[in-house]
């Protein structure tokens, strides 16, 4: 990596100020995370616990009358045909974890965002949210309130490479769609990469396969859909989400072996890491 190109987060500097309770504050001051649950509950309620332990003063579930996500006691839920209209008081959103595929709710944010110029959507796309953004072979321009978070596989889908080249040129893929999408985009995988639109780059130094599991990514979505409803700008939110998410994962494998961390388990440590901040 040439020297100078890239920095390691720190949670510190990337989250100045992120975590301080004011004896005023109320549920208000910590803002309303929107998340769209679709087929898959399971990773829907994962990245609702993630945006929960995270901080956000409400989470708000949005899904369609047929279903009733199991008892939901930290959150709304909001039963309503159109996430967009459920959603609306929701300083942030996370589109994807758990969605299906061809749901092109993406588009009709942005489509909402440009009807309403007092409104502008903002949040997290992730896993199925992410095919949304291919147009006839062509990447939206979706602008840096939005953080894209693609696995590398995700990632070779959207720029058209294979996984391996994805892999062998992290920082350039992550680049590359960034330039493209106009938002911040977040790799996952080890040593997880960020990058804004105008080539700015951070690499997170926390995490290790204790996080190798199904659900883990979910959580990741909700974190830091939670932070940009606290009022974190996307890079920001998505530096310190990663770190928090890495610490998380390395202290739920520390205390119960990597080998049977489960995506709840690490939900649980997410306080753990945020002692850090205490
Ligand atoms: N070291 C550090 N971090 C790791 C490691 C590792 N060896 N392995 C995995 N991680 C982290 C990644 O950086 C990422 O934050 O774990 C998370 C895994 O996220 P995903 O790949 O999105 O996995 P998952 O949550 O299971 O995704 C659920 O959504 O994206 C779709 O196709 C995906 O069906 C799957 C679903
Ligand atoms: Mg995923």
């Amino acid at each position: 990596l040439p020297e100078g190109m890239a920095v390691y987060v720190d949670p510190r500097s990337h989250g100045q100020g992120w975590g301080e309770r004011g004896v005023l504050s109320h549920k208000g001051t910590y803002g309303r995370c929107g998340i769209v649950v679709g087929q898959m509950q399971g990773a829907a309620m994962l990245a609702a616990a993630g945006a929960a332990r995270a901080g956000a003063g409400l989470v708000v579930l949005s899904c369609d009358e047929l279903v009733s996500p199991a008892v939901a006691p930290d959150y709304v839920v909001r039963k309503e045909a159109d996430p967009l209209v459920a959603l609306a008081d929701c300083q942030s959103v996370v589109i994807g974890p758990g969605l299906g595929k061809g749901q092109a709710l993406v588009r009709k944010a942005l489509t909402a965002s440009k009807a309403d110029t007092m409104r502008s959507w903002r949040g997290v796309i992730d896993a199925d949210g992410l095919a949304d953004l291919i147009e006839e072979g062509q990447l939206l321009q979706i602008g840096d309130e939005w953080v894209l978070t693609p696995h590398p596989k995700e990632c070779a889908l959207l720029l058209g490479w294979t996984t391996a080249q994805v892999q062998a040129k992290r920082i350039s893929a992550a680049t590359q769609l960034a330039a493209q999408t106009g938002a911040i985009v977040l790799l996952k995988g080890y040593r997880t990469v960020i990058a804004r639109p105008d080539g700015q780059i951070r690499i997170n130094p926390t995490g290790n396969a204790s996080l190798a599991v199904g659900g883990s990514g979910d959580l990741l979505a909700g974190i830091i859909g939670s932070l940009i409803a606290q009022g974190l700008n996307g890079f920001a939110a998505a530096s310190l989400g990663a770190w928090l998410h890495g610490r998380a994962g390395e202290l739920a494998g520390a205390a119960l072996t990597p080998v049977s961390t489960t995506a709840s388990d690490i939900e649980k440590y997410i306080s753990r890491a945020i002692m850090t901040f205490f």
